[in-house]
This record gives C-alpha cells, sequence and structure tokens, in this order.
C-alpha cells in the first residue's frame, strides 16, 4: 500500500490544535511530527487546510426494510454519499424482521455488505425487535462477541417493531452483563398509536399531524423511563436522536448524577422545524421522520445541550426515503409516510458552517461530537477518532474556506431531495481516505466498493486495540 505524507496541515483532534505533519504507512498513522524528515510514495499539501480524524456516522439505516418500503441507499451508495461529506466509519442498525433469529438478521446485514460492498468501514447495532418468536437471550448475549457490541430498542412504532418494557428490560438486564450499549428510540409508542387514531378519525391527514401526533412530551416520558430502567438493570444507556427540551433535561440529570447515560442529537433537528412539516404540495413529507422535527426553541436547547456535553453525539439517522414514490404512499393519510430523513453527507458541513463558524461550538468539540465520542461510546477507539500514532489513517483534509451549496444534485445520495436544498456552507473535506486510501478528492470517488470492511467493535468503556504500526 502506497505510503502517504500529509504536510503541513492545521491538525485538530478533540483535544488539540497545531501545524504538523501526518506520515501514513500501511493504512496507519507511524508519525506525526513538524518538518518530517521522511520520505513517502504521495506528498499531499494540507497548508491552509484542517486535517481532521474521519468522521463516524453512528446513526444510519442503509437498504432498510421499513414503513412498507425500502431505504434507497444500499451500502455502497450510502458509504459513497458518507465519504464525500468526511464520513470514513458508519455504525447501521441490523434490523430483525419478525419472527427471524438473531443470528439471521446479522447474516441479513453481513449479506448486504457483500452484496453491495462499502467504501468506508461499516459496524452493526443491533436492534432486537422480537424476544419471543425468532430472538433468544442467549443469542442476544452472545452478540457482543461477533462484533457487534450495542443493542437497539424501539419504545414506538407500535405494531411493527415496537417493543415493550419486558422486551426492553430484559435486554438491558443482558447488556449489563455481556457490556453491550443499549440504544433507544424513546418515544411513548402507546400514546402515540392513540393519537394517531384520533387525528386519522377526525380527518387529519397532513404531514403535520406526524409532529402533532408525537409531541415532546412523549419523547421526555419515554427518555426518563429508559433512564431509570437502565439504572435498575445496571446497563449503560445511549439515547438516540433526542430532539427536545422534555428529553434533555433527564439525560442532564442522569448525568449530573454520574450514570451512564448518554445522548444524541442528528443534524436535521437543529435546523429544520415543525413549520417544514407544513410545506405545500404534500412536501411536507419530505420531513416526516421520528422524532419528528420540533419548534424551532428547542433548537437553542439542542446546541447549548452540545456544547455542554449533555449531549455527546451528532449523527445523521440517514433513512433516505424518495420523495416520488416512497413519500408519496402516505398521500392522504400522514400515519403512512414513509418515516425517515436523508442526510448522511451533510452533517460535517453544516455543522462546521453552523456550529464553528458561527461560534456556537468550538473546532475541537465539532471533531469530538463527530468523531472521537462516537469512537468512544461505541467501542472503537483509539483505532479510530483520533490521529494519534497506530490509529487507522481514516483522515479528512477539510478546507475551511471551500464553498458548497448542498442540493440534491450534487449529492452522491440515491434520494431524490435533500434536507438542506440550498443551503451555502463556507468548509468543506478536499479529501478523505479510509485506512490509508484516498476514496474521496475533491469531490470526486477516487476509492471503490470494497475498500470499507467490516469492523468488529470492543464492549461498551473497552478500548479497540490498535492492529498494526508502531504503537501496536
Ligand atoms: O424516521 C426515522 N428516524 N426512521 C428510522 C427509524 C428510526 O426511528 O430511527
Ligand atoms: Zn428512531
Ligand atoms: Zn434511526
Amino acid at each position: 500500500m502506497p505510503s502517504l505524507l500529509i504536510r503541513g496541515g492545521r491538525i485538530v483532534t478533540a483535544t488539540d490544535d497545531y501545524v504538523g505533519d501526518v506520515l501514513v504507512e500501511d493504512g496507519v498513522i507511524t508519525t506525526i511530527g513538524t518538518r518530517l524528515q521522511a520520505t513517502a510514495d504521495r506528498v499531499i499539501d494540507a497548508a491552509g487546510a484542517y486535517v481532521l480524524p474521519g468522521a463516524i456516522d453512528p446513526h444510519t439505516h442503509l437498504e432498510m426494510p421499513f414503513g412498507g418500503t425500502v431505504t434507497c441507499d444500499d451500502f455502497t451508495s450510502g458509504t459513497v454519499s458518507a465519504a464525500h461529506g468526511g464520513t470514513t466509519t458508519l455504525i447501521d442498525f441490523c434490523l430483525q424482521q419478525p419472527g427471524q433469529t438473531l443470528p439471521d438478521a446479522l447474516a441479513t446485514w453481513h449479506e448486504k455488505i457483500e452484496r453491495t460492498p462499502p467504501v468506508i468501514d461499516v459496524g452493526f447495532h443491533l436492534a432486537v425487535t422480537d424476544l419471543t418468536q425468532g430472538g433468544t437471550l442467549e443469542d442476544l448475549a452472545a452478540v457482543p462477541r461477533r462484533g457487534v457490541t450495542s443493542y437497539k430498542l424501539f419504545m414506538a412504532y407500535k405494531g411493527s417493531i415496537m417493543v415493550d418494557d419486558e422486551t426492553l428490560f430484559r435486554v438491558m438486564e443482558v447488556a449489563s452483563r455481556t457490556g453491550a450499549l443499549v440504544m433507544v428510540h424513546a418515544e411513548n409508542g402507546d400514546a402515540v398509536d392513540v393519537l394517531v387514531k384520533k387525528a386519522l378519525q377526525e380527518g387529519h391527514t397532513e404531514p403535520i399531524w406526524h409532529a402533532r401526533t408525537r409531541p415532546p412530551e412523549v419523547e421526555g416520558e419515554a427518555t426518563n423511563r429508559a433512564i431509570q430502567l437502565a439504572r435498575v438493570a445496571g446497563a449503560p444507556l445511549y439515547v438516540v436522536h433526542v430532539t427536545c427540551k422534555d428529553a434533555i433535561d433527564p439525560i442532564a440529570r442522569a448525568r449530573a448524577a454520574g450514570w451512564k447515560v448518554l445522548g444524541e442529537t442528528c443534524t436535521q433537528y437543529l435546523f429544520i422545524d415543525e413549520s417544514y412539516l407544513e410545506r405545500p404540495d404534500f412536501e411536507g413529507a419530505k420531513y416526516v421522520y421520528t422524532r419528528p422535527p420540533r419548534p424551532r426553541e428547542h433548537q437553542e436547547h439542542l446546541w447549548r445541550a452540545l456544547a455542554t456535553d449533555v449531549l455527546s453525539v451528532v449523527s445523521t439517522d440517514h433513512c433516505p426515503f424518495n420523495f416520488e414514490g416512497q413519500k408519496t404512499l402516505g398521500r392522504g393519510d400522514f400515519s403512512r409516510i414513509p418515516n425517515g430523513g436523508p442526510g448522511i453527507e451533510d452533517r460535517l458541513m453544516m455543522l462546521h458552517h453552523f456550529g464553528v463558524r458561527e461560534g456556537r461550538i468550538s473546532l475541537n468539540r465539532l471533531v469530538e461530537l463527530t468523531s472521537t465520542n462516537p469512537a468512544r461510546i461505541f467501542g472503537l477507539y483509539p483505532r479510530k477518532g483520533c490521529i494519534a500514532v497506530g490509529s487507522d489513517a481514516d483522515l479528512v483534509v477539510f478546507d475551511p474556506e471551500r464553498r458548497v451549496t448542498l442540493s440534491a444534485r450534487s449529492h452522491h445520495s440515491r434520494v431524490d431531495y435533500n434536507l438542506f436544498e440550498g443551503t451555502e456552507v463556507v468548509g468543506a473535506p478536499e479529501l478523505v481516505m479510509v485506512r490509508g486510501k484516498v476514496v474521496v478528492e475533491r469531490g470526486q470517488l477516487v476509492g471503490a466498493p470494497g475498500d470499507g470492511q467490516f469492523i468488529r467493535r470492543a464492549p461498551f468503556g473497552a478500548a479497540l486495540p490498535v492492529t498494526r504500526g508502531a504503537a501496536a
């Protein structure tokens, strides 16, 4: 594998910020210093650019059957799009189908990455939907040994993938023994179901009713319930896609008490508010994802929670359904609109522009939220999520002055719309490498399907040792 020397970039990690050179050999970082005397097969001039650890997206849904259809990005198209946005690892939700065993569910997801190979590295969470017909507690306990060290439970989507509290609690008990991290989509699915049925009976069919039938209180209630149950079970808890003050508050209290509770939000909740659901000509359906966009005032709470470490990660929840042919399944009935929105490519650029440039978070915090914390929380650190000798050379050379207009016309996902259509940002990836292989350069894909590989993750709180190189 050719060696690479990245010269004179501003190296930014979660804690450091300095100008230096990075030498990459055999896919790992072997030397970091200033004015290195090293030779390499290729020298990349990074003067004026940031050198960041590759972003990690721990929340994606690629080729996932859901809502009567299937998300429109597979592991090749989804990871190509991710790579263009500076993401070098993602963790996707392997979703157990009704009656399916847990080993079968994992086999299904492994088949997907063989059939449509990724260009970036990929891990899986296991989304457990049933422990009575296909899933067993024994199989569940064995899953972390296969490098899948997080279980996901949906407390909503009644009648499809929602689990009851007994299942949730049993999984938490297993997690407390196996070292897996429990992730929850926290929303009171029973209450939502009642509200949805009532709205439809009253003749409310438009997309805005998606938000009106899932108010912030049902998110707050379920978040608190999950936190308390995890505490009883002695399991660590990660609350996905937090959207509102009602959920931030119980997470803040738990963290202040020293409980192992973590929370993420997603890019879209920082920028898109409930009013988008009222866009005419059914366009509101583009913003039907769950939890729904909230009234604008919640956005400042989210930014503050990110700045104060109440929330630790920004993911994308990339769950792409085309507007034409997929979202339109729900014309005339908001509850039939497939729930999910795209965004796998836009996260770093949006957060850099509106977070860092506009003074809401520091550059170090940007790296922490999008790379280092996901790596630490999901058992990838220090192999990933940092720029250190021995770590994988997952690196982004980021031009802080490059101007980009986000659009479905230019993004690399297959999805036919962009949540941030027309947004102009300053700052974008210039070069992206995965384990020392350049996969994107100046907006062009130069990598290939198969450049990415499946990554076995360490249990919660454990390190993922580096495999080769000077520190190995
Ligand atoms: O609307 C969403 N987010 N769909 C994907 C499933 C989930 O809840 O994460
Ligand atoms: Zn969810
Ligand atoms: Zn999701």
